[in-house]
């Protein structure tokens, strides 16, 4: 026997009995004659006390960090108690030890605060996943997937494995795709999600399906997203909407229980993807804080249905009248123009809204420039376009904007779509500048009723902005099916009536981030069949990539619908940290690399010949 207890485990109690720990050592100090070592696994560490009798062997057998090392000996208590580990109260005087393994010395030390870079702990993930700090990450992501496991099981659904040898149907990210060997010149995908076997699966009649599931995207990397990652994956059939929306709030909340031991009680919002677009510049609003924007010029053709979608009309009517009516050029010639209103900021020196005007113009936000009015507290304004706005036209604004004495009002004005993502940018910046982002508190979101469509410029033609299979909402329809796809002008491309379609396609937002995304699908081949259509395919492609699902809609598809969350995502919030990369166990860097097995690499010629695969190096 190696171990009759763990480094984490010992307490008073066991005073006076003989154990034996096996582990790695942390830290060896030498006091004269005697010797500590801090001895580590992974439930916690424990201090071995080497006396005199052993020292002369500690000298003639040094230890070294890392070593792995077994010891055994009487539990003692301590003189000198340590309160900040659960084993502080008690040592171990060691009667006998034995090195298990000697170690290298560790390109880092392996401790909360490391010396080590981000390349080098990748390098060495194996050290790296010794740290407390990973460890607690990896904890919490198996604290997540066993509560999601519990909950989904609790409700009938059932884990299904689906291939990972797939055929490649890039629509969406590109593809990682698989030579065959025995299939000469032809070639596997990696799915980019389960989606087209879930749905099938409803058609199987399974009709509560799950998996936790890895899956493989070719796509630009960010702290949020891997090549790799993993979902958790549901599609339930008989079901609308409103089912799966109660269902997942459900999964979340009871993660939120099990993993945070959060009571979410509040009833999770619900938002249009117009109105987060208007009101937050983003399709994944946080909503842990107001500063919402307000629209003081209306783009001629940005989001065709506004009149609905506004929430105020009156209000910001008013203020494009105002903005309309100055001489000030800028605002003249944008085609649009977002206020919002910071609260207790009015009275920020010149220095800081330099510093403000600075950073909207670095090349990541991108605009020219930055106005603001100062909301006085005594009711006057003062603002950096004094000499176009009169006081009473600067009220006005500051009214549209629903600012209040104290506040600063930040305005961009410029093209549509840089100055909303702007807009969006400068918003989080101010809420986290002003400490509205807080940590310990958890908003979620449902962003409802998405565009179904997407207008792919490089290629004049439309896409799917969730992916193919999902349902236009019943009343929309009939457009799809009776206007042809086909875009004339691609500057108009905004009045063709695709783009104002909408899906039966959700998102579920968490304090700014999408973690987890999904839609009610279509369920009839004629639809399916036109859904490709609209989407540029001709019937021959349809039928070569889609056939099997076209002809599986033929025999008794039930309606269905479901969604996958980011199971990563949701670590990493939980886990309270920007990179999803800290919740993997052996994670790929910025440009898709495992740097520890250095992969991609080349494969030998032999490889390639087995697979008919002639490299064409033009590197
Ligand atoms: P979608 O593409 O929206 O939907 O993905 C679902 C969720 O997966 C997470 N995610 C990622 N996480 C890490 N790295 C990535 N590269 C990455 N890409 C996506 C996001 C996202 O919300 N089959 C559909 C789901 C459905 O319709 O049921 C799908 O895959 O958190």
């Amino acid at each position: 026997m190696y171990r009759t207890h763990t480094c984490g485990e010992l307490r008073i109690e066991k005073k006076g009995e003989t154990v034996t720990l096996a582990g790695w050592v942390q830290t060896v100090r030498k006091f004269g004659s005697i010797t500590f070592v801090d001895l580590r696994d992974r439930y916690g560490i424990t201090q071995l006390l080497f006396s005199e009798s052993l020292n002369g062997l500690l000298d003639a057998n040094p230890l070294g960090r890392e070593f792995v090392l077994q010891a055994t000996g009487k539990v003692n208590e301590r003189s000198n108690k340590n309160p900040n580990i659960p084993t502080g109260a008690i040592e171990i005087l060691v009667s006998e030890f034995k090195v298990l393994n000697k170690s290298a010395v560790p390109p880092f030390t392996i401790q909360d605060d490391t010396d080590g870079g981000d390349d080098l702990r990748m390098k060495y993930r194996y050290l790296d996943l010794r740290r407390n700090a990973v460890k607690r990450n990896l904890e919490l992501r198996y604290a997540v997937n066993r509560s999601a496991r519990n909950y989904l099981h609790e409700n009938s659904f059932m884990d299904i494995e689906t291939p990972f040898l797939i055929k490649s149907t890039p629509e969406g990210a590109r593809d990682f795709v698989v030579p065959s060997r025995m299939n000469g010149g032809q070639f596997y995908a990696l799915p980019q999600s389960p989606q087209t076997f879930k749905q099938l699966l409803m058609v199987s009649g399974y009709d509560r399906y799950y998996q936790i599931v890895k899956c493989f995207r070719d796509e630009d990397l960010r702290a949020d997203r891997q090549p790799e990652f993993t979902q958790i994956d549901c599609e339930m059939a008989f079901v609308e909407q409103e089912d799966i929306l109660q269902m997942f709030e459900g999964l979340i909340k009871r993660i939120f229980k099990d993993v945070k031991n959060i009571d979410y009680t509040d009833v999770v919002k619900r938002i249009t993807w117009e109105e987060a677009m208007w009101n937050y510049g983003n399709d994944k609003p946080d909503i842990r804080f107001g500063l919402e924007i307000a629209n003081l010029k209306f783009p001629k053709h940005a989001f065709p249905t506004r009149e609905a979608a506004i929430p105020n009309p009156n209000k910001v009517g008013a203020a494009e009248h105002i903005a309309l009516e100055s001489e000030f050029a800028v605002f003249n010639e944008a085609e649009t123009v977002l206020a919002i209103a910071i609260p207790g900021c009015s009275e920020y020196t010149r220095k800081q809204t330099d510093e403000l005007v600075e950073w909207v113009k670095r090349p990541q936000i991108g605009m020219k420039g930055l106005v603001f009015i100062k909301c006085n507290a005594d009711g006057t304004f003062k603002s950096s376009v004094d000499k176009f706005y009169s006081e009473e036209k600067l009220k006005a604004i500051a009214e549209a904007t629903n600012a209040k004495a104290g506040d600063l009002i930040l305005i961009l004005a410029g093209a549509e779509e840089r100055t909303r993502k702007a807009t969006s940018d400068l918003r989080m910046e101010m809420a986290t500048r002003l400490g509205l982002r807080k940590n310990d508190e958890y908003k979620l979101l449902w962003v409802l009723d998405f565009p179904l469509f997407e207008y792919a410029e490089e290629d004049n033609r439309w896409v799917a902005r969730h992916h193919p299979f999902t349902s236009p909402k019943p009343d929309h329809i009939e457009v799809m099916i009776n206007n042809n796809p086909l875009i004339e002008d691609a500057a108009k491309y905004l009045e063709h009536p695709y783009s104002n379609i909408k899906a039966n396609a959700y998102d579920m937002v968490l304090n700014g981030n999408e973690i987890g995304g999904g839609s009610i699908r279509i369920f009839q081949r004629e639809l399916q069949e036109k859904m490709f259509a609209a989407l540029g395919m001709t019937e021959e492609e349809a039928n070569h990539k889609f056939g099997f699902l076209l002809g599986a809609f033929e025999y008794g598809a039930p309606p269905h619908g479901g969604l996958a969350f980011g199971f990563d995502r949701l670590c990493a919030i939980l886990g309270g940290s920007e990179s999803i990369r800290d919740f993997i166990a052996f994670p790929k860097n910025n440009s898709g690399r495992d740097v520890m097995l250095d992969a991609p690499s080349s494969i030998d010629d032999k490889q390639l010949t087995e697979l008919q695969i002639k490299l064409d190096v033009r590197l």
